[in-house]
């Protein structure tokens, strides 16, 4: 779920109605299957809400709520968890008397309990939700405290769980109410106004100074103020405003036509910037020190951000020559009886508050563990409760399924295997200073991959359209590559892919496979290790009538057997993944398009997903 407030001086901005949609629009990657409004009135200060089930736009169309003057007003992007996309279920939530209004991101533990108590007090909940208990416990505290605010505060101690929340109080039209436990919540000030948000982005377009809200902080905003209280006691925040370098048309399509595409065709140059901004930084260097001194790494992540953390054990293995054991976030509890004290782990989060990473490195802390954190989203709850923060720099990323943030991850991640390699003495200095160097190509590898892809994946996609299967195969670093590329393409395209190593294929996955069923072999270096047992595999597959696909760097042109291959170039293996993934990125971008399916927004998926 995403959220958004806005109180302003009407003498300022006399109106802010369009800041609550363009704000609401940018949040709609967290989540899009119902939305609300609430808004203060200019002429009459009432509270409308206005809620439903649908995307943004078609909220705001049914209701005409772009013909509404406010001078305040909240509003909520939702993906359900507690209740089906409803009407009722939408938030805002309000109270009994419609005076309270409440959204809320994230989920209220102990909120069954509450309900029952709110319900033996009278009073009438109208959704399933976990949020609509906020507005009528507002409404009961009310009764016996001096003010919202006294109100507000004895909230926040009440109630259990996760939670971003913005609260609109009729009677006072210029104030927001805010609280922050686990989900994100950043302020935005502004000259004249201030706002509260899920992000950064959804507010660029009117501020670029910000605060992000640590855990148990809460307070309010008014035009010209903003407060901050945690556990009773006053914050001081000034010496945390961050100011934001990214530019607006960053966070938008720059005339692509969806997003996905827009953030593929950026990868040479977020690629570089990421290079220029880690080489030689402080954290990489403390980053693999503490790699290098600890007892057992481990690396983690969900999705892509898992993927990541497979390229990052396989060069930590070829590279530094320690092993390192991947486990994918929601899955800690294996290792939850071992004590880490001595042991690293690498949380991976693009965005960098997905809950089940986020969880993971509580646990690993609690025993003992060190975090090393690598996220695109600076002040994000990861990296900020991690030991050593290590940032990509991919810029926002709006389309659901990442794709920039992937490469800019495996960069970053290559460049602390690397400083760890020379930490331990597995890399001399003039090999680490020479390997590094090459990775200021990673951007143009990138440009080579889309250049010499772009047509033929066009032709591919087509030649796709009509499967229901398909395979992704690889060997050594095309493993995690090829699980990336069959993630991608059932996340945009909903066709099945499946990756499997290669050699894995005849233990099972070959039963399916029949005439003109489609096989990808993502093909990586050392080419003269894996050329013959890649060969077989794919004769394997031919001889069963397969339909043989290779996006592979040069030397795999030789091969036997292949019916359409693409070839990426000619890249070792510290490079060949910034040539091989885009093509695999684009491929399954052009079978959603082909399919008529919107890649931006794939159903039944969250970019930032904040529940377990
Ligand atoms: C969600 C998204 C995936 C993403 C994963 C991890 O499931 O749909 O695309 O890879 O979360 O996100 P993170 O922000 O932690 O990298």
């Amino acid at each position: 779920c995403g959220i958004v407030g806005v109180v302003a001086d009407p003498e300022v901005i006399n109106n802010v109605t369009s800041m609550l949609i363009q704000g609401l629009k940018r949040l709609e990657y967290r989540g899009y299957d119902s939305a609300g409004f609430a808004l203060v009135e200019c002429s009459t200060g009432k509270l409308l809400v206005f809620k439903d089930r649908g995307r943004i736009d078609d909220v705001v169309k049914a209701y005409g709520i772009s013909r509404y003057c406010s001078i305040s007003g909240i509003a909520h992007t939702r993906w359900a968890t507690h209740g089906e996309p409803s009407q009722a279920n939408a938030h805002p939530h309000v109270d009994c008397r419609d005076e309270i209004a409440v959204v809320h991101n994230g989920i209220i533990r102990n909120f069954l309990e509450l309900r029952r108590l709110l319900e033996e007090k009278g009073h009438r909940l109208r959704s399933e939700t976990d949020t609509e208990v906020i507005a009528h416990l507002l409404e009961e505290y009310l009764k016996t405290s001096e003010s919202m605010w006294d109100a507000f505060r004895k909230l926040v101690k009440v109630i259990d769980g996760a939670y971003a929340i913005a609260v609109l109080y009729a009677r006072e039209p210029h104030r927001i109410y805010f609280a922050r436990r686990v989900s994100p919540l950043i302020i935005g000030l502004g000259e004249g106004f201030n706002m509260v948000s899920s992000d950064i982005p959804s507010m660029l377009q009117y501020t670029r100074r910000f605060v992000a809200l640590n855990d148990g902080e809460y307070g309010y905003i008014e035009p010209y103020h903003l407060y901050i209280e945690k556990n009773g006691s006053h914050v001081e925040w000034r010496h945390r405003i961050i100011t934001a370098t990214w530019s607006i048309e960053d966070a938008e399509k720059g005339g692509y036509p969806h997003y996905m595409l827009k953030e593929i065709m950026e990868q040479p140059r977020v690629l570089f910037e990421t290079y220029t901004g880690l080489v030689s930084s402080r954290e990489v260097e403390e980053a693999a020190k503490l790699i290098a001194e600890a007892g057992s790494v481990f690396v983690t992540g969900a999705g892509t951000s898992f993927h990541a953390g497979l390229v990052f054990a396989y060069y930590m293995s070829r590279i530094a020559g320690k092993p390192v054991i991947p486990f994918i976030s929601s899955e800690y509890a294996v290792f939850k009886n071992i004590d880490h004290t001595g042991s690293v782990l690498i949380a991976i989060s693009q965005s960098g508050e997905t809950i089940d990473t986020l969880q993971a490195l509580r646990g690993f802390r609690a025993s003992g563990g060190r975090v090393v954190a690598v996220s695109n989203v600076v002040g994000s709850t990861i990296p900020r409760e991690s030991d050593i923060a290590v940032y990509t720099r991919a810029g926002p990323e709006i389309g659901v399924a990442a794709t920039k943030t992937f490469l800019t991850q495996v960069l970053t991640l290559s460049m602390i295997a690397l400083a760890t390699a020379l930490y331990s003495g597995s890399l001399t200095k003039s090999e680490y200073r020479e390997a590094t160097e090459r990775l200021k190509d990673a951007g143009r590898a990138a440009s080579t991959g889309i250049n010499r892809s772009i047509r033929q994946v066009e032709l591919l996609a087509s030649s796709l359209r009509n499967k229901t299967n398909i395979y992704v195969l690889g060997r050594g670093l095309g493993v995690p590559l090829s699980y990336e590329a069959a993630l991608k393409i059932k996340e945009v395209s909903y066709l099945h892919a499946e990756a499997y190593p290669a050699g894995e294929s005849k233990h099972g996955p070959i039963a399916l496979v029949e005439k003109d069923f489609p096989v990808v072999f993502v093909a990586t270096p050392p080419e003269a290790e894996l050329l013959e047992k890649i060969q077989s595999n794919v004769m394997e597959m031919k001889s069963r009538g397969a339909s043989t696909i290779l996006v592979g760097t040069s030397s795999y042109l030789e091969l036997e057997g292949v019916d359409f291959a693409i070839d990426v170039g000619s890249f070792d293996e510290i490079l060949a993944p910034y040539a091989l993934v885009p093509p695999l990125q684009l491929l399954a971008y052009r079978l959603a398009v082909v399919l008529g399916r919107d890649p931006d927004k794939p159903r039944n998926l969250a970019k930032t997903v904040t529940v377990e």
